[in-house]
């Protein structure tokens, strides 16, 4: 079923072979997208966010496989697209932000450089024609491009790695941006001045993007619909408003509940119990061991994700 005009993920299912057994990281994720569009992609840590964004790259590797599911992207299912396919769309019309931007920086070449090999990959000029671009693309993200184009990336902070990092992505003007926790390594001010950059650039560039976070309240100001993911599984989809104000699935209302509000004294309610370990997790619906609404059905059979009102889906049997 084509749900979004861009981008539709189906029956996703990921698996990890480790020491401790099979890790079954995603169950049949949905997930759909429409050009322009935000969406937010939240769940705690483990719930396999990054997973998903990793799929859509096709960057899954060993112990890692995907094993069933499709990545329908612009029309063509990516999962069965070879790597010099792939290699057409990822970096080009999919660009990637990722957690640890440090890390994802190449050690030994200079940002200038970096910057200017990614556009010249892009688009298919030379590294010499990009080098015009790297100016224009780190003052875009409000770097002084003489002080940064000959650093490493270890000689970068966090915040200046974060933005050669969307610097990069954003140069080769992608269909699909997946930023994935871009501000989490950083301060709240940083934080708070990324947002606002990713904000103005994607508004600029028209990209659709995917933003990974953990934080439910940066999801639904910054995206127009928001996935919430749970245990490998998106388990609710709505628009950003309508997630907060009428949420549905029981996860869905624990995680709200448990957002503190500044200037009320409401108690952090949290949701009982501990997300499952993945090697065995729980059978049917993996939320049963901690739903305080399970009945039969719950403990067999996994509810899948269902149009439970216009634009609102939800994987629940009390909706079913
Ligand atoms: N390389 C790997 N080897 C083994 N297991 C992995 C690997 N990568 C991910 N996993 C497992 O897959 C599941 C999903 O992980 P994922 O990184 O997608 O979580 P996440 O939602 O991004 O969490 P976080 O908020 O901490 O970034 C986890 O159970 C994790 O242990
Ligand atoms: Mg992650």
């Amino acid at each position: 079923m084509e749900r979004g005009s861009l981008l539709n993920v189906s029956g996703l299912r990921v698996i990890f072979h480790t020491y401790r057994g099979t890790i079954k990281a995603l169950n049949g994720v949905e997930l759909w997208l429409n050009e322009e569009e935000r969406l937010g992609i939240v769940g705690e840590t483990g719930c396999g966010k990054s997973v998903t964004a990793l799929s859509i790259m096709r960057l899954i590797e060993q112990p890692g496989e995907i094993i069933d599911g499709s990545i329908i992207f612009a029309g063509h299912d990516l999962l069965k697209f070879s790597e010099d396919d792939m290699d057409k769309i990822r970096g080009k019309q999919i660009s990637m932000i990722f957690q640890e931007p440090v890390a994802a920086l190449n050690p030994v070449f200079k940002v200038g450089f970096q910057i200017a090999e990614t556009i010249s990959h892009s688009r298919g000029i030379s590294v010499k024609d990009a080098y015009a671009e790297v100016k224009e693309s780190l003052e875009m993200v409000g770097l002084d491009w003489q002080r940064t184009i000959d650093l490493y990336a270890h000689e970068l902070s966090g915040g200046m790695a974060q933005r050669v990092m969307i610097a990069m992505a954003l140069a080769v003007k992608p269909k699909l941006l997946i930023a994935d926790e871009p501000t989490s390594a950083l301060d709240v001010t940083i934080q708070a001045q990324i947002l606002e950059l990713l904000d103005k650039l994607v508004t600029v560039g028209k990209n659709a993007v995917i933003l990974i976070t953990h934080d439910l309240g940066i999801a639904s100001e910054f995206c127009d619909r928001v996935a919430v993911m749970y245990a490998g599984n998106v388990i609710e989809v709505a628009s950003s408003a309508e997630i907060f104000d009428q949420p549905l699935h029981p996860y869905t209302k624990g995680l709200i509940e448990s957002i503190p509000v500044i200037g009320k004294s409401r108690e952090l309610v949290g949701i009982p119990g501990v997300v499952p370990d993945l090697v065995d997790p729980p059978t049917g619906c993996r939320f049963h061991p901690r739903c305080k609404h399970v009945f039969d059905k719950c403990y067999s059979d996994l509810p899948s994700l269902t149009e439970v009102k216009p634009n609102h889906h939800v994987a629940c049997h009390l909706y079913q």
